[in-house]
């Protein structure tokens, strides 16, 4: 039985992933299920406070957090991970630290279009007007997953639709 998992969540900034892990969480903790939730402005706030947005400080972003989701299941404690982890290499990297049995990939689609549009924290703005560099999804790369084991669409309907996909996909991995 493999009951702790890392619930991977990739998107662009303001996709989505935040609200969606969010909510997920508070609905899973209802139900009797503790969940960790790791997110990257949260991280970047504190143990990834040294690294900026070059691909390498991403790498070490990613491995850092892939490092810590790994001794939370080691000790019995799932996790929900918010991070824009913007290559395939990146996220291998994770699910090759975590464990490729524990680590189950959730990409959220929203396109760039409707990110920048939603522009939650002001940033595509400020990227914009030259503010901000490598900037993912203008200025830096993002890939999306090849092979994700969930795609969640948080654009075309309400949240909540969104959050029940992701909890039966969890319900069912954490059995
Ligand atoms: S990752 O690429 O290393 O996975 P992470 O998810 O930790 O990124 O952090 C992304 C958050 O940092 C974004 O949601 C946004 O609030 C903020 N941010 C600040 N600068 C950038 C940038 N250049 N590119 C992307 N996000 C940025």
């Amino acid at each position: 039985m493999k009951s702790n998992q890392v619930f991977w969540i990739t998107g662009l900034s303001g996709a989505g992933k935040t609200s969606v892990a969010m909510e997920a969480v508070e609905q899973l903790k209802d139900s009797g299920h503790d969940f960790v939730l790791l997110d990257g402005d949260v991280v970047r706030n504190g143990l990834c406070k040294d690294l900026g947005f070059s691909i390498e400080d991403r790498q070490e972003n990613i491995r850092r957090v892939a490092e810590v989701s790994k001794l939370f299941i080691q000790n019995g404690q799932s996790c929900i991970c918010t991070f824009i982890s913007p290559t395939n290499a990146i996220r291998n990297m994770a699910a090759e630290i975590i464990g490729v049995d524990f680590f189950n990939e959730v990409y959220i689609n929203t396109p760039l279009a409707i990110c920048e549009t939603r522009d939650p924290k002001g940033l595509y703005k400020k990227v914009r007007k030259g503010e901000i560099p490598n900037f993912t999804g203008i200025s830096s790369v993002y890939e999306i997953p090849e092979n994700p084991d969930l795609i969640l669409d948080c654009y075309n309907h309400f949240l909540s639709k969104s959050v029940k996909e992701l909890m039966e996909f969890i319900t069912l991995k954490i059995q």
